[in-house]
C-alpha cells in the first residue's frame, strides 16, 4: 500500500489537471433575471422561446400548498404556455422521486422544465432533464462528465439561498439502497435560464433561511481556501461572503427584509459560481453522509461541520481565513493574519449559535463512523482541491468530534 503522503501527491496532480480544464471548459451561466419579481420576466423569457410550449415544473409539494408557484403559473397560461406539475421531489432527493418525475414528463410529452424550489427540487429537475435525453441510469452518471447527450432545456428559480444549483455543474441524488449521496458534475447540467428573486424567499422559515445560508457561505468559504481557486473565483467568493455577512442575520431575524432576501438570492448565486470552478471540501464530503445516514438536511450539516474544518485546515489557510475576515467586517487593525483567522472562525461558530444551529450531531453513532470515513475520503480526495488533506483514520478521529455528547 502508498503511503498516504505519496497518495495526496497523486491527488494533487489529478486536480492540478482539473484547474487546467476549467481553463479551457468555460462554464455556461443561465441567462438570468434579477430582483424581486424577476421570476415572472423568466416566464416571460420561457414562453419567448420557441418550442417551449408543454413545461413541467418540478418542485415540492410544500410550495404547491402555500401558493408560491400560482403567479408564475397564472403568468404561463397567459402567455399561452400548457404546464403540469410535478411536486414529489423531497428533500435529499432520490433517485425515485426523478424516475417519477421522468415519467410524467414522457406521460405529458412536456419539451422543457421549469424547477421551482430549493436545492432538492432544481438537483431533482437537473437529472429528469438529463435523464430525458440520455439511455443511462442516474447512477452511472454519478461523478465527472457522465452526462453524454445535451439535457432537456431547464430553467430554474431558486426560492432558498441556498445551493446555487441555479448556476452549478452539479446534481446532488440520494440512493438509499446504498445509504449513498452522491453528485453528478458536468457543465450540461447548467440551467439554461434562471431567475434571482428574493420576494418568493419573504416566507421561508428562519431556521431553513439559517441552514441554507450557512450553505451558500459554506460554498464561498470552501471555494476560497481551495488550491484550485483563481482570481475569478476568488472575488465571486469573497462577494458572497461580504453579502451572507452583512444580510444573513436579517433574513434569518426579519424574514420579510425584501432587500435582504435579494442580497442572499445574489450571495448564493456568486457562491455557486464559484464553487463551481474551484469545488468544495471536507464539511461537503462529510455533510453529503450526515445527509445520507441520518437525513440531516444539507445546510444545517454544513453548518455544524464548517468551524471544525476551518480549525483543522487553518495552518495550511492561515492568509485566506484572514482576507475572509476582513470582508466579513472583522478587521480592528493591527491583528495578525494568525488572529484574524481566528476571528473568523469565531465568527461562524457564534453566527451558528445566533442561529440555534449545534456544535454536535444528535444522531451520529460512533459504529456508522469507519463507513462515513470511507465514503468521505473517496469523495473529497480525487476531486475536492483541499488546503490540508487528512487520512482515513484522521477523518475518523476528525468526524468522531461531532458524536452527541
Ligand atoms: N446542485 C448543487 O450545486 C448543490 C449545492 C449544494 C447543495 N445541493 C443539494 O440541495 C439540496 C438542499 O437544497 P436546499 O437547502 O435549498 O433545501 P430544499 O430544497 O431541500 O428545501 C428545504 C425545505 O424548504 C422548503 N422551502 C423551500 N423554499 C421555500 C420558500 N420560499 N418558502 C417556504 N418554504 C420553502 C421546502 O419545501 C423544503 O421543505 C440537498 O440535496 C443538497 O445536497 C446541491
Ligand atoms: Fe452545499
Amino acid at each position: 500500500m502508498l503511503p498516504f503522503s505519496l497518495k495526496v501527491l497523486f491527488f494533487k496532480f489529478f486536480q492540478l489537471m482539473l484547474k487546467w480544464s476549467t481553463k479551457i471548459l468555460t462554464f455556461r451561466t443561465p441567462e438570468l433575471f434579477s430582483g424581486p419579481g424577476s421570476s415572472l420576466q423568466l416566464c416571460e423569457h420561457i414562453a419567448g422561446r420557441t418550442g417551449v410550449k408543454n413545461l413541467l415544473i418540478v418542485t415540492d409539494a410544500m410550495l404547491v400548498k402555500i401558493g408560491l408557484l400560482k403567479p408564475m403559473q397564472d403568468k404561463l397560461t397567459e402567455l399561452g404556455v400548457r404546464w403540469v406539475v410535478y411536486d414529489g421531489v423531497q428533500p435529499n432527493p432520490t433517485i425515485e422521486q426523478i424516475e417519477t418525475g421522468l415519467a410524467m414528463l414522457k406521460k405529458e410529452g412536456c419539451t422543457a422544465i421549469l424547477a421551482i424550489g430549493g436545492g432538492s427540487s432544481i438537483d431533482a429537475a437537473k437529472v429528469i432533464a438529463a435523464r430525458a435525453r440520455n439511455p443511462h441510469k442516474v447512477v452511472h452518471m454519478a461523478g465527472l462528465m457522465r452526462v453524454f447527450f445535451k439535457p432537456m432545456p431547464l430553467y430554474a428559480v431558486p426560492t432558498t439561498a441556498g445551493t446555487g444549483s441555479e448556476v452549478t455543474i452539479a446534481a446532488v441524488v440520494s440512493d438509499p439502497s446504498t445509504t449513498r449521496k452522491f453528485a453528478i458534475m458536468d457543465p450540461k447540467l447548467v440551467p439554461v435560464g434562471a431567475s434571482l428573486d428574493g420576494a418568493l424567499m419573504a416566507g421561508l422559515p428562519a431556521p431553513i433561511t439559517a441552514a441554507t445560508g450557512m450553505d451558500a457561505l459554506t460554498h464561498a468559504v470552501e471555494a476560497y481556501i481551495s488550491r484550485n481557486h483563481t482570481p475569478m473565483t476568488d472575488a465571486e467568493a469573497l462577494e458572497a461572503t461580504r453579502l451572507i455577512m452583512q444580510n444573513l442575520p436579517t433574513a434569518v431575524h426579519q424574514g420579510s427584509n425584501i432587500e435582504a432576501r435579494q442580497n442572499m438570492a445574489v450571495a448564493s448565486f456568486k457562491a455557486g459560481v464559484a464553487f463551481t470552478t474551484a469545488g468544495v471540501g471536507y464539511v461537503h464530503a462529510i455533510a453529503h453522509n450526515f445527509g445520507a445516514y441520518y437525513h440531516l438536511p444539507h445546510g444545517l450539516a454544513n453548518a455544524i461541520i464548517l468551524p471544525y474544518v476551518l480549525d483543522f485546515s487553518k495552518p495550511e489557510c492561515t492568509d485566506r481565513l484572514a482576507k475572509l475576515a476582513e470582508v466579513s467586517g472583522l478587521k480592528t487593525g493591527g491583528e495578525s493574519a494568525l488572529q484574524l483567522a481566528d476571528k473568523f472562525i469565531a465568527h461562524v461558530r457564534a453566527l451558528n449559535a445566533e442561529f440555534g444551529i449545534p456544535t454536535r450531531v444528535d444522531k451520529l453513532k460512533a459504529s456508522d463512523i469507519p463507513q462515513i470515513a470511507a465514503k468521505a475520503a473517496s469523495e473529497a480526495h480525487w476531486t475536492y482541491a483541499v488546503p490540508r488533506y487528512m487520512d482515513k483514520p484522521e477523518i475518523e478521529r476528525f468526524v468522531a468530534q461531532m458524536l452527541p455528547a
